[in-house]
Order: C-alpha cells, then sequence, then structure tokens
C-alpha cells in the first residue's frame, strides 16, 4: 500500500482513521475509514476503474471531486458509483471495469 508519510517537518502530522479491509475484484485490500474508494484503488496501484463505453478505453480519476463520472466503479453489487467521492467502508466488495447491462 502506498501512502504518503511524514518526512518532513514541514508537514502537519497525518491523521488516519483504523485501518479497514475492502475486496477489490475479489482481493482483500488494506484502507483506512475516512478514505475514499478511489484513494485506496490508486494506492493499491489500480488505476483503471472502468472502461469507456464505445471504445472500452481505460478510465480513472479525473475531476476528483465527483463531476466527470470518470471513475465510476461497482460497489457492493451496484453499478456506476463514483469511486471518487464514496467512502469506504469495512468489508465493502468494489469492482472495476465491470460491464454495464443497459
Ligand atoms: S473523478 Fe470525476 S466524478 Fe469521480
Amino acid at each position: 500500500m502506498k501512502r504518503i508519510s511524514k518526512k518532513s517537518s514541514l508537514l502537519p502530522e497525518i491523521q488516519r482513521g483504523k485501518t479497514i479491509k475492502i475486496v477489490v475484484d475479489g482481493k482483500p485490500i488494506d484502507a483506512f475509514e475516512g478514505e475514499t474508494i478511489a484513494a485506496v484503488l490508486l494506492s493499491a496501484d489500480i488505476w483503471t476503474f472502468q472502461l469507456s463505453h464505445k471504445h472500452k478505453e481505460p478510465r480513472s480519476l479525473y475531476c476528483g471531486m465527483g463531476i466527470c463520472y470518470e471513475c465510476l466503479v461497482t460497489v457492493n453489487g451496484v453499478h456506476a458509483q463514483r469511486a471518487c467521492v464514496t467512502a469506504v467502508e469495512e468489508g465493502m466488495c468494489v469492482e472495476t471495469c465491470k460491464e454495464l447491462e443497459l
């Protein structure tokens, strides 16, 4: 898991929530309470959140504030959840690159 750590006296101390486990594409991953799904995915080196509908191109974090819908993932079986504005919860099941059944 890659996270920013305090390496300089110029940085404030980083406060993190308690460690929890979520499952991403069938694999358990450590997360911290209060983090977004996007933060956890990127820290786990998962850069492709979904594939574009028309050309199946990789999509990921773009605006980071819930506007562009580039970061959609499936959460606990519910399609099209924005990873950048959805906080992780203990035992949450996240699926990336899941085809939507329209
Ligand atoms: S990155 Fe734009 S809505 Fe999530």
